[in-house]
């Protein structure tokens, strides 16, 4: 039996950074994973529907470059074509972790990896016929799309009418009439990039607003976009039927339906913690998924779990940085995982950026806080490149300590500025020396700089 310093149970974001870190840090490691390295973010997630959703920004320019002085008349989309290179976008990020893999000294196994227990030794893992032992294990076995018991959903999966965000990715043709359930970030990606190629979307959501916990106003902004671009809103719906080409869903006490020819069900993800042996170590659940303090300890001595198997914050990069903080406590290093300053993103088109507290969930928390909104008008490059755009900027300041709590921006590009904002946050740098620091002109980040100048 083969022994390992560390074993790490699924190769997504978490784990296969974890691996690489791991190795780095001079820990023989082993990293098992049963479908494709790179997880669902890179296989069935985050990666290729980036990869659809160029392509929908690349048809949008075409059909309304009028604007810019440019006519391309005539513009087609071709499904297969887009799925294509979106698979060669994966198959590319796929083998190039694999590489960095085998440079690192990672040894991977590319099977199901089942938990046979623990001794004295460590944990024992079957996988391929062989079992391995590791004398400590990460788990990052990831998430999986929540099918609740709506009548027709799973016959619905089965013969292909409802998708989730597996099939939805290679559909090789473009769908008359499309109903997403679901109005989150990934029912609103995708509602985004079948509304360009044209399909007919309605978005049919159980709350009174998309895109979850985003701040209201900014919502209300995104959707007000897609509602123009012909995106209809079910909002306050709760879906109680799937089936015969249709959905069903309660609104205000009735019963009404819209009828579809492919149903996306994004109603979210649920960690999993079944099918792979957990049960053999009494690992401790809460909330469905694997309890974990800040160092990403588990109640079991010498095991962690990283990403969305702990249900935190079910985001790719989340995962990176608590897969890199279970690392760094393993090999002695002390590190502490923080959850206040993770920033999220909706690549919508505009895209939706944000980080920290919004205004409600500050005063939920009794903080005293200034609100600073300003219009993305501010930025001569903004107007520049989105005639009649409507984006904003809002940031949330501590009163007491004078330092930025939250940021949250609805414009294009909004997801390579916020970091910026991650950084103002995480560092507690005060107003007064953000202020000093310069941002390049024009460019559309340079409105955050502005909103700095208008904190009192
Ligand atoms: P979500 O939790 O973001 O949204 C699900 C939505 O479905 C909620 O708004 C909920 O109110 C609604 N819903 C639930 N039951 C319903 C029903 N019966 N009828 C109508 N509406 C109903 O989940 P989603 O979009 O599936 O995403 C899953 C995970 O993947 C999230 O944790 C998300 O953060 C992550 N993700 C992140 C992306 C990004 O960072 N850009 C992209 C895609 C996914």
């Amino acid at each position: 039996m083969e022994l390992f310093d560390l074993i790490v149970l699924g190769g997504g974001p978490g784990g296969y950074n974890a691996a690489e870190r791991a190795a780095h840090g001079g820990l023989k490691t082993l990293l098992i994973e049963k479908r494709a390295l790179g997880g669902v973010c890179l296989n069935e997630g985050c990666i290729p529907s980036k990869s659809l959703l160029y392509s929908a920004k690349v048809f949008d320019y075409c059909n309304h470059s009028d604007v810019y002085g440019v006519a391309c008349a005539g513009a087609t989309i071709d499904q297969k074509k887009v799925v294509e290179r979106k698979n060669g976008v994966v198959k590319m990020l796929v083998s190039g972790i694999g590489a960095k893999m085998k440079k690192a000294g990672v040894k991977v196994v590319a099977a199901m990896g089942t938990i046979q227990g623990r001794d004295a030794d460590g944990f024992k893992v079957e996988a391929d016929g062989e079992v391995y032992c590791g004398k400590q294990m990460l788990i990052c076995a990831g998430s999986e799309a929540v099918v609740p018991p709506i009548p027709g959903l799973r016959e619905g999966l089965a013969d292909g009418f409802v998708m989730t965000n597996r099939e939805v990715l290679d559909l090789d043709a473009i769908p008359e009439k499309l109903v997403v359930i679901g109005g989150g970030v990934i029912g609103l990606e995708m509602a985004s990039y079948y509304n360009s190629v044209g399909s007919k979307v309605t978005v049919v959501e159980m709350m009174d607003k998309i895109a979850g916990p985003t701040d209201r106003e900014i919502s209300n902004i995104l959707m007000n976009n897609y509602a123009k671009k012909g995106i209809e809103f079910r909002l306050g719906c709760k879906v109680t039927e799937v089936g015969n080409g249709k959905v069903t869903f309660e609104e205000n006490g009735e019963l009404k339906s819209v009828e579809a020819d492919k149903v996306l069900c994004a109603i979210g993800r649920r960690a999993v913690t079944t099918g792979y042996g957990l049960e053999t170590l009494n690992v401790e659940l809460e909330r469905g998924a694997i309890k974990t303090d800040e160092f990403m300890k588990t109640n079991v001595a010498g095991l962690y779990a990283a990403g969305d198997v702990n249900g935190k914050v079910m985001l790719a990069h989340t995962a990176y940085r608590e897969g890199e903080v279970a690392i760094n406590n393993i090999l002695g290093k002390k590190d502490r995982m923080r959850y206040d300053a993770i920033p999220s993103v909706i690549y919508t088109n505009p895209e939706v950026g944000c980080v920290g507290e919004t205004e409600e969930s500050a005063k939920a928390k009794g903080l005293d806080v200034e609100v600073v909104k300003m219009s993305m008008m501010q930025s001569g490059r903004y107007i520049a490149e989105n005639p009649g755009g409507d984006g904003i900027v809002k940031v949330i300041v501590d009163k007491k300590y004078h330092r930025v709590l939250g940021v949250h921006m609805i414009a294009n590009y909004a997801a390579e500025i916020i970091y910026g904002a991650a950084i103002m946050i995480e560092t507690e740098t005060t107003i007064d020396n953000l202020k000093e620091i310069i941002f390049p002109h024009p460019t559309v980040c340079e409105v955050v700089r502005e909103a700095l100048f208008e904190v009192k």
